[in-house]
């Protein structure tokens, strides 16, 4: 499908949603006159269809126009969202919740969850075939690719990591989107310094970047084509001495947060920093949250991201408003706890 007809299909599904609740009260509340009523009702609509088509076309221009810089991104402050979109993003969001309930997955994923303690051998032999991927690490082919130790990221070791692994205490941790593991690392050190030794850290990602990532890391090589991430995450955790706890799953986040779910893997935190578009942190969301135990906190990093009309907080409000949450703020974190 053309990229550009993806908006006018949203912006169609959502527009059944006003139409469908402003019809149904006005029958409930008034069946009598239904003939004048549902004249009122089709002229309302009408412009709420507009309204939120316009407002979509303009957020996806919008968004088109400014997401070929990632780290303009990260500046929050230079530009307001349009006053047409933020009217009516709010009219939508107070006519949604109703219709919401329709959108919730089924929110356990396995009947027999796995005990904690054979999660990670449970995945070593799953996934690897009983043999962990660090051992006789690095590949000769790749060794000389790799630096001692890379460890850039945004925001991987602010103070929300710490809050969190006090709070939480976690012996499983899920991570979505890892990058070369900057928070990895930090989480899987502040566990030991808090005496967490079992904590394990589910590390997803496909570690291939994105196309164009080239231009922006340079020094992570591609061998053949093949993007080096994750054997230079591999290295990072190698190097910090961090591989007893941390386990990487080296593929898509929606197959990977699926099958975990169909294993009966669960966690206690889970951090979504993977893709940033709506459509991929809202499926990250979705598939996470069946894996997250009763009383575990879900965090992201990027609240404040403008990018993609604001995707972030779209689809983290969004969300927490299907799951009766309150969404928080810990420096540039968004924080879900769910006790
Ligand atoms: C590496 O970590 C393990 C715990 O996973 C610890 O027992 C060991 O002492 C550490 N080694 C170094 C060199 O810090």
């Amino acid at each position: 499908m053309p990229h550009f007809l993806i908006p006018l299909l949203l912006a169609s599904t959502y527009a059944g949603v006003p139409y469908y609740n402003i019809e149904k009260e006005i029958k409930m509340k008034d069946g009598k006159s239904l003939h004048g009523s549902n004249k009122l009702s089709f002229n309302s609509t009408a412009i709420y269809t507009l309204l939120i088509l316009l407002s979509f076309y303009i957020g996806y221009f919008y968004a088109a126009s400014s997401s070929s810089s990632s780290t303009a991104d990260n500046n929050d402050n230079n530009l307001p969202d349009s006053p047409l979109a933020t009217t009516t993003a709010t009219a939508t969001a107070m006519t949604l919740p109703a219709e919401l309930d329709n959108f919730r997955a089924s929110p356990n994923c396995a009947a027999n969850p796995l005990p904690t303690r054979q999660i990670r051998q449970t995945l070593i032999d799953r996934v690897y075939g009983g043999t962990s991927p660090f051992s006789d690490f690095p590949p000769p082919h790749v060794a000389g690719s790799l630096r001692h130790k890379c460890l850039k990221g945004w925001g991987s070791t602010t103070p929300v990591f710490r809050h969190l692994l006090e709070e939480v205490r976690p012996e499983v941790i899920i991570e979505v989107g890892t990058f070369l593991g900057a928070s990895t690392v930090h989480m899987a050190k502040l566990a030991r310094e808090l005496g967490l030794d079992d904590t394990v850290i589910l590390c997803i990602d496909d570690f291939r970047g994105w196309a164009g990532f080239r231009e922006e890391f340079p020094f992570i090589k591609q061998v053949n084509g093949a993007v080096t991430l994750l054997y230079q995450f591999m290295q990072n955790a190698v190097y910090t001495n961090v591989t007893d706890s941390v386990l990487p799953l080296p593929f898509s986040a929606g197959s990977t947060l699926s099958v975990l779910c169909e294993w009966g893997v669960t966690a206690d935190l889970i951090e979504i920093d993977a893709g940033h578009e709506f459509t991929s942190i809202w499926s990250d969301l979705n598939r996470a949250y069946r894996l997250l135990r009763p009383g575990g906190v879900m965090f992201g990093h990027d609240y404040f991201l403008v990018g993609d009309r604001r995707s972030v907080r779209r689809a983290v409000h969004l969300f927490a408003q299907m799951y009766g949450h309150t969404v928080q703020i810990d420096g540039q974190h968004w924080v879900l706890r769910t006790s």
